[in-house]
């Protein structure tokens, strides 16, 4: 499976993954950032979001993680740094274990290695079943109010607007495909201390899709991993508080001697 992607700068590769159900644009306020400092920063499109295709009706993590080993091997990169957010950050894990030697850091982002509970698997399916009917923009009143901060809620409405058009806009098919296949992933927790690169964990203080109880659990079985957070946002820290976001992964990209 293809995945599209976009990249911008040269130097060093970084990959991030996107949450859902948003695409590689979510990265926008880091891009440029990243690029100027010396940074190759790829930005593939899970299958069904952005500008990639679906065809399958389930999207699993390993599935997407084995796309974009492909679109590495395509592009000759050998080693990457790997991060993602949320559901990227499932794929980042997922990548990690299925190809460990393609990565030299991780950075995970507002994001679990626990897989759905029997009540959140529950509650997947009945999402599918209301986009089915209503379409993705039902997303709105069911993601929206818990992913961002209150802080964002109040003070950032261009955002507030961009990510209700980018849930309007999902693709019924791809958002449906992404959520089976979040409800099929399988849980990392036992894999956690097999992590044996740099980690960068990053966090809003008011995440409250992924907590505070998330990013301990993660600080605590990753060896070699940096707890970050980032004031004034929600689940979409990177999004939400860029300047912190950004300040945060370049301090760890310069501890990595990058
Ligand atoms: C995300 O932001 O990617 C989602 O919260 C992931 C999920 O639904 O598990």
């Amino acid at each position: 499976m293809k995945l599209h992607f976009s990249e911008y700068g040269s130097g060093k590769p970084i990959v991030l993954l996107h949450a859902f159900p948003l695409s590689s644009r979510m990265w926008e306020t880091q891009v440029e950032f990243l690029a100027q400092r010396g940074w190759r920063v790829i930005l593939p499109d899970h299958p069904g979001f952005g500008h990639s295709m679906i065809s399958a009706d389930t999207t699993t993590i390993d599935a997407v993680a084995q796309s974009v080993a492909e679109l590495l091997e395509d592009l000759n990169i050998e080693q990457s740094i790997v991060g993602g957010l949320s559901m990227g950050g499932y794929v980042a894990l997922s990548f990690y274990r299925n190809f460990p030697e393609k990565v030299s850091a991780l950075v995970l982002a507002d994001t679990t290695a626990k897989n759905d509970s029997p009540q959140r698997r529950e509650s997947r399916f009945q999402l599918i079943e209301k986009i089915e009917k209503f379409g993705s923009e039902v997303l709105i009143d069911e993601m929206l109010p818990k992913m961002i901060s209150e802080h964002t809620k109040k003070s950032n409405a261009p955002l507030v607007e961009d990510i209700v058009n980018a849930m309007k806009e999902a693709d019924e098919k791809g958002v449906s495909a992404a959520l089976r296949g979040m409800a099929k992933r399988e849980d990392f927790s036992g894999f956690l201390p097999s992590i044996k690169v740099p980690t960068l964990l990053i966090f809003g203080e008011n995440d409250r899709i992924t907590d505070i109880k998330e990013a301990d659990f993660l600080h605590t079985k990753i060896e070699k991993s940096i707890l970050s957070f980032v004031p004034d946002a929600g689940h979409l820290s990177n999004l939400e508080n860029p300047e912190v976001f950004n300040e945060s992964l370049l301090e760890f990209l310069m501890l990595l001697g990058e």
